[in-house]
């Protein structure tokens, strides 16, 4: 049975949700799973765990910096053991920008970063305007026009495939 570690950065919960399927997919698959926010556990101490995923949602085009310092100061432990990282966006809903290769923010984040996941991950996120205070609602209203997205500021959809997550979670069980 092997020891993985979730670290995950969030600004509404909808990443912690993830994270969440993923260690009961992986926990089905005989693995031992602990989640970690990032926020809360900046320090936290990788090396007993046989691998590392770290997850991410993009807010205005980024990754938190805490994630950024988080790989930064976690570099050389994270290239020695199996590790994954995925990212949770709304330009994913597209089906044409909703793979590894093909999403712009994660694609960006590679270049930016030096760790090189073993494992990559993108999945949708979720929009929900009532919880957002007046100017962000606004500034995701005008992108969702813009991308022919849903702008109804009582809508509150979910993108997420979790049937994709849930192939993620068997990837990272057996990676
Ligand atoms: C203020 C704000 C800015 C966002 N900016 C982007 C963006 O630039 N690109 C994108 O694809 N999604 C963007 N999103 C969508 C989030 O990535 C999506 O809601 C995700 O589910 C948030 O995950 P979290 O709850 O774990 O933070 C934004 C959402 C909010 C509320």
């Amino acid at each position: 049975m092997a020891n993985i570690i979730i670290v995950y950065s969030t600004t509404d919960g909808h990443t912690r949700r993830i994270c969440e399927q993923l260690k009961q997919v992986a926990e089905n698959h005989g693995q031992r799973v602990v989640i970690t926010f990032v926020d809360d556990e900046p320090n936290v101490d990788l090396e007993p765990y046989d691998k590392i995923v770290i997850g991410a949602s993009i807010r205005y085009g980024k990754h938190s910096q805490q994630v950024h310092e988080f790989i930064d100061r976690n570099q050389k432990i994270l290239e020695s053991k199996p590790s994954a990282f995925f990212s949770v966006n709304v330009v994913a809903r597209k089906p044409e920008k909703n793979q590894p290769e093909t999403n712009p923010y994660l694609q960006k984040f590679l270049q930016k970063i030096d760790w090189k996941p073993i494992k990559l991950g993108v999945f949708a996120g979720k929009i929900d305007y009532p919880r957002y205070g007046f100017w962000d609602r606004q500034a995701i209203r005008f992108i969702m026009w813009m991308t022919k997205g849903p702008t109804d500021p009582q809508a509150v959809v979910e993108f997420t495939d979790w049937d994709a997550v849930d192939d993620f979670g068997r990837m990272i069980a057996e990676m």
